[in-house]
């Protein structure tokens, strides 16, 4: 009953963390190419430029003001609730998923670090993250944006790396894409909200605004642009294993931000020019890239690197001596009725409740638990090297039912 609530909980909160997610970045999107696409030959000098658009059966006349109409219009819209939402429900996301269930979820199967140094650590990473990254900005970088860009790289791929230490694939991916969320709702509250106060506050009072602070803002409202793109494949990683659950994850992770910032970059100046074109075709091919040295080693039977142990011990692993193996790690979870108290139904729709289950899920049962430990989750239930290797040996032999 407590986790058929938990689950509904978690989906509420996820909907609606994914609603206010697209609201943010959708309009973050839509003011950068509505800021790249104005026609800037208007005749009216106070405007900046202007745009015509049609949308949903209607067409739209926007202008951009250079500071300001004359007058300040009753209703000014403010783009802020769905930075504040999004962050908001995403840390309920990140309690519920990882924190309630930390050793399970957060915590690498092993690890010397207890679930509530974890948690302590995790939740705080996000604030020490904004701290460090405000100060870049404000250090003499600010003036060398590629180069700020780079030290922010850097210093969320050590902590990246240093997470995967610790934190399961999973966790350590979902905290590096908290951090960076809250530096993105950061730069809107703590930056570009006062900025824009200033900016009003000053054209209401007729005075001079704070030149400094839209500059600022600017600057800040980039950095959020470029992080979308990692962001948001860190929202979707832990439907990929092959990235999260691969040694070497955190470069991963680093390879594919490297490309969707590069992509980004494309889109911002594509209107401008097209000399970035070719990070297109780049990104496709690192993406290819990425995916062959991922690749999964499929050991053959005599394969005694990778299942070395298990062809010591049996040549010939039987369908029930596997099928053994997966009722005593799998299914106290992944069974048409669960036991595990965690889970009202199973996880994922995978069930192991017959030896066919097990020969329908080999590839999954593959990936997620002989070539990486992902399954059992948290390794709960102590599955051993010598069991991930007779499992192994079974699929590698065609996995067979008798
Ligand atoms: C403590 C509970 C638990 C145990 C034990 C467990 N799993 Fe899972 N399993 C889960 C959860 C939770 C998910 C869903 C993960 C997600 O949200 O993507 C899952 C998902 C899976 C998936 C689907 C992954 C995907 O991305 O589609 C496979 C395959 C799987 N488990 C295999 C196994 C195998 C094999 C074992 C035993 C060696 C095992 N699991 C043991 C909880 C468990």
């Amino acid at each position: 009953m407590e986790a058929h609530l938990l689950e509904w909980l978690h989906l509420a909160i996820r909907w609606v963390h994914v609603i206010v997610g697209i609201a943010w970045i959708g309009a973050s999107f839509y003011f950068v190419w509505l800021e790249n696409n104005l026609d800037r030959q208007v005749k009216n000098q106070e405007l900046a430029g202007e745009l015509w658009a049609i949308h949903g059966g209607g067409i739209y006349h926007l202008q951009k003001y250079k500071l300001a109409p004359a007058t300040m219009p009753k209703h000014l819209h403010w783009f802020k609730w769905e930075a504040y939402s999004s962050w908001i429900s995403g840390v309920l996301l990140l309690s519920v998923v990882y924190y309630l269930n930390a050793a399970t979820y957060l915590m690498m199967p092993g690890s010397s670090v207890s679930p509530e140094m974890g948690v302590f650590i995790g939740f705080g990473s996000l604030f020490v993250g904004w701290i460090v990254y405000d100060l870049l900005c404000k250090s003499p970088l600010r003036h060398q944006p590629l180069l700020l860009g780079m030290a922010l790289m850097l210093f969320l791929t050590f902590v990246s790396w240093g997470f995967s230490q610790f934190m399961t694939g999973r966790a350590a991916y979902l905290h590096v894409g908290a951090i960076i969320g809250t530096m993105m709702v950061g730069n809107v509250f703590f930056v570009i909200m006062p900025a824009q106060r200033n900016l009003v506050g000053a054209i209401e009072a007729s005075t001079t605004p704070d030149p400094a602070l839209p500059k600022n803002g600017l600057l800040r409202s980039r950095h959020n642009n470029y992080l979308t793109l990692p962001v948001i494949f860190i929202m979707i990683s832990s439907h990929f294993p092959s990235t999260y659950g691969h040694e070497w994850n955190w470069i991963i992770l680093l390879g594919l931000s490297i490309v969707s910032v590069a992509v980004r970059h494309y889109f911002n100046t594509r209107h401008n020019s097209q000399q970035f074109l070719w990070v297109l075709p780049g990104a496709v091919l690192a993406l290819l890239v990425m995916a062959y040295v991922t690749v999964p080693s499929i050991p053959s039977a005599n394969d005694k690197s990778v299942i070395g142990n298990a062809t010591q011990k049996v040549s010939n692993v039987t369908a029930d001596q596997a099928f053994a193996v997966v009722a005593t790690h799998c299914a106290a979870c992944h069974a048409t009725a669960p036991t595990h108290a965690a889970f009202a139904t199973a996880p994922a729709g995978v069930i192991f409740d017959s030896v066919k289950d097990i020969q329908r899920h080999k590839d999954g049962i593959y990936l997620q638990s002989v070539v990486s430990n992902i399954m059992p989750l948290g390794n709960s239930t102590g599955m051993t090297q010598d069991e991930r290797d007779l499992l192994g040996l079974w699929i590698s032999q065609g996995a067979k039912l008798k």
